[in-house]
């Protein structure tokens, strides 16, 4: 059968669908298709499936150009970027990659949480201008990350992992808001369940790990990082609008919190003025499932959900809409 797949991803999935002998188009162009260049390319052949990114967004209208297509299959565990309700009333399969990313995204948040507190970046580019004149008693001082309290705002798999490692790792106290009260958990981890604005008020470290929402956009606002403590500094490797970008500026400029460190961004890859100008931030694009072996194992998943589809199974990580 065929299957288009809109950027080069890591071979492995590519070679299983190929394996399956189904026949495969891997866009060619080195970036995001523009709307205009994924339709095009979704008219070429009746394809019967689509491997597809966090970067296109799948509604109605792509549906409607390739009507042949029974599965769309995201390459990320978010999928935010599909209308739901488009898929279900045109009956296509939609599939995420859960699971696979979870352990590189827990350590892309503690590496960003570390190098925020420990000022990593700033000290490297410090170092790189040649500005070390030698070692100084008040140069660059952080803050420690060990037994402070780290406040986690979404406990799903991503959250749990970020605070087994808070908690086994660094002798840090969680405190956590989730739609779910995870007994469970607080029992493993010595956990506390609170609201949104509690974990706010009570934390060092904020980590935000829902999926993105009507509910959840815009989650941290004005109102909720004056709750912040000034010393605190909020991580967000979840998705972008779940902060409004352009009040974080604002806050971290008054210091209204200490420092930020974000990976993901609220009209990405564009970047709320101010922000890069700001030294108590970091900024990564988007890359906390970037590594090598994680990246592989999602072309895989994604490729195994799509060979499910289209041989008339359940795909494993199907997406269920209610
Ligand atoms: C990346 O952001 C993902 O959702 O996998
Ligand atoms: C995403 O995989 C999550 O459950 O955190």
């Amino acid at each position: 059968m065929k299957i288009y797949v809109t950027r080069k991803i890591p071979q492995k999935g590519i070679d299983k669908l190929v394996a399956k002998g189904h026949e495969v188009d891997v866009s060619q162009k080195d970036g995001v298709l523009t709307r205009e260049e994924f339709l095009a390319a979704l008219k070429q052949k009746p394809y019967d499936a689509v491997l597809c990114l966090l970067t296109d967004k799948i509604d109605k209208e792509v549906f409607e150009v390739v009507p042949t297509a029974k599965i769309f299959a995201n390459y990320a565990v978010g999928f935010d970027n599909i209308n739901l309700n488009d898929a279900k009333e045109k009956g296509v399969m939609i599939t995420n990659t859960p699971g696979v990313l979870t352990e590189t995204v827990a350590e892309h948040t503690f590496a960003l949480m570390l190098a925020i507190a420990h000022r990593i970046s700033e000290a490297d580019r410090f170092t790189k201008a040649g500005k070390f004149q030698g070692w100084g008693p008040m140069m660059l001082l952080g803050n420690d990350v060990s037994h402070k309290t780290l406040g986690i705002i979404g406990l799903g798999r991503i959250g749990s992992r970020v605070a087994y490692h808070a908690v086994k790792g660094f002798d840090m106290k969680v405190l956590y808001y989730d739609v779910k009260r995870d007994e469970n958990f607080e029992k493993e981890y010595g956990a506390e369940f609170k609201s949104v604005e509690e974990v706010l008020r009570g934390s060092d470290f904020v980590s935000i790990h829902v999926p993105l929402l009507p509910e959840t956009r815009h989650l941290i606002n004005t109102e909720r990082l004056k709750m912040m403590k000034p010393s605190a500094y909020l991580i967000n490797t979840s998705r972008g609008p779940i902060v409004d970008e352009a009040t974080l500026v604002e806050a971290l400029k008054n210091k209204t919190i200490k420092g930020a460190a974000l990976d993901v961004f609220e009209n990405e890859p564009a970047l709320a003025p101010g922000l890069t100008e700001l030294d108590n931030v970091i900024l990564t694009p988007h890359i906390a499932s970037a590594t090598e072996e994680t990246r592989s194992k999602m072309s895989e998943m994604a490729a195994e959900n799509i060979i499910a589809a289209l041989e008339g199974k359940t795909p494993p990580n199907i997406v269920k809409i209610n």
